[in-house]
């Protein structure tokens, strides 16, 4: 692929030698970049602290400060401004002490001479490896603020009372059992309890226990060795080993197998499991959070679940109330989710008349605030726009039940979730590195910040493959 995404990107060249300096600017802007340039460290930094800068060349060898002081002081201004540090005869060693102070990489002044490609194409790398950065940190926060106190909406007493709870453990790295009706909140709850806490830049892994089949569960666990059975291909990395430093989100524990119950009571005693087929043991940092629809104590009872592992996971237990007992969040919920949905979709609904809220407010939503999601959104666009009102409503809810209608189960959520929404980001950036690369997995591994097993294991999941393959 031939985009030209760094058209407008803007390189700094900081080097006291003249004549290479001007043979870089030449063939900088030949490649599309504009360029300014600097003949020694003090300019540069005047450069790096005026200007909107992309990438920084710079020379090792300079008069006064030298290069690479000059890179050790732009990463502590910003450290996502990928630094390449030129060397000259017999440096190898400044090339190992300039990556060692932030440089993205060095290039050999003599070896590359004559041939404008190598430089060409380690700058775009360069600048590649930037923008990744930058929209990776704008995620990061995108997703702080999504899950931050902000979005869990409602007054009632009930729910505030629970995020009471989740305000003074969020930054302590206690185990806690999050319980509600489905469609409550759980997953939200665990969201900011997560991007609260310390471990807020590190993965929170989601793992839906009820989703998976309980013979893959164990190593979507804890990962496998090659050949550990049947169609163990290659060795699996465990979402327990992704987690680490981070958090785990357990999802529907209630329906994990008796069996994997006591190998996660030993990760919860001891911090560390095996890999299926492996006796090789592995140590974790993890925060574990669980959550489950279901009564565990009664699951207790019936002999389903382990009475020590609730123990275990019940340390902090933080229930989210089922959205009948809380029917005066019903109003702030409406009006959150229809300037949601209007944003969304694109929308001009302008809030529900009167009649239709009531109506709202006095059904039973079975399927709590999912339900109250779900329906709002068929609502807003079949209307897309003036006020919602009774003729919108969904028939059940024109004639609607007491607000003490059976729980209903787990009803599907519409529209794209937003892991779905994060793994599509994902799966954009996995294929731009890809293709910036063509291919070159160790290239596109590195500009994207992972590991190569990491690398490949995502690309084998999103089944990525390259165009000048048939598969
Ligand atoms: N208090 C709330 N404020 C705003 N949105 C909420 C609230 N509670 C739940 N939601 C939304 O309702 C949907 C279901 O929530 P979720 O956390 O998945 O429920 P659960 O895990 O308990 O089944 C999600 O889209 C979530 O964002
Ligand atoms: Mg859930």
């Amino acid at each position: 692929m031939t985009t030209e995404p760094h058209l407008k990107a803007h390189v700094l060249v900081v080097d006291d030698d003249d004549g290479y300096r001007s043979m870089l600017e030449r063939i900088l802007i030949r490649a599309g970049y504009s360029v300014t340039t600097a003949c020694d460290g003090l300019e540069g930094m005047k450069a790096v602290n005026s200007e909107q800068l992309d990438l920084v060349l710079v020379d090792v060898n300079l008069p006064g400060i030298n290069g690479i002081e000059v890179v050790r002081q732009i990463q502590e201004i910003d450290n996502t401004l990928p630094c390449i540090v030129i060397t000259g005869q017999g440096s190898a060693e400044y090339s190992l002490e300039a990556l060692k102070a932030g440089a993205h990489w060095y290039l050999d002044k003599h070896f590359e001479q004559g041939n404008p490609d190598p430089i060409r194409r380690l700058v775009e790398q360069a600048v590649e490896h930037k923008r990744l950065k930058v929209e990776n940190r704008l995620l990061h926060t995108q997703l702080r603020s999504q899950y931050g106190f902000g979005n869990i909406v409602g007054n009632s007493p009930a729910l505030q009372e629970s995020l009471d709870i989740v305000r003074k453990v969020a930054d302590s790295d206690s185990t806690c059992l999050v319980t509600g009706e489905s469609g409550t909140g759980k997953e939200l709850f665990a969201r900011a309890l997560h991007y609260n806490s310390q471990r807020a830049d590190r993965m929170l892994v989601t793992v839906n226990c009820g989703a998976i089949p309980e013979e893959l569960l164990e190593s979507e666990l804890f990962g496998h060795v090659k050949g550990a059975f049947t169609n163990a291909s290659s060795h699996r990395e465990g979402r327990f080993s992704v987690a680490n430093g981070g958090t785990i989100f357990l999802d529907e524990i209630g329906d994990m197998s008796l069996n994997l119950q006591v190998k996660l009571l030993r990760v919860l005693q001891e911090r560390s499991f095996e890999p299926v087929g492996s006796s090789k043991t592995i140590a974790v940092d993890v925060r574990v959070i669980a959550a489950t629809n279901q009564d565990l104590p009664t699951a207790i009872a019936d002999g389903r679940f382990r009475e020590d592992l609730y123990y275990r996971l019940n340390v902090i237990p933080i229930e989210v109330p089922p959205l009948r007992e809380r029917a005066g969040d019903v109003e702030l919920l409406v009006d959150f989710f229809i300037e949601k949905l209007n944003k969304n979709k694109n929308k001009k609904v302008q809030g529900i008349d009167s009649e239709a809220l009531n109506l709202l407010k006095d059904y039973g939503w079975p399927g709590n605030v999912r339900e109250l999601e779900n329906t709002l959104e068929r609502m807003v666009v079949l209307r897309s726009e003036g006020e919602l009102d009774i003729g919108d409503l969904p028939r059940q809810l024109r004639t609607a039940p007491l607000a003490s209608a059976p729980t209903a189960p787990s009803l599907p959520s519409s529209g794209v979730s937003f892991n779905e929404l994060v793994d599509l980001f994902e799966t954009d950036l996995i294929s731009q590195a890809l293709d910036k690369t063509s291919w070159n997995k160790n290239k596109a591994a590195k500009m994207l910040g992972l590991n190569r097993t990491t690398l490949l294991e995502k690309i084998k999941k999103k089944k990525l493959s390259s165009p000048d393959t048939d598969d």
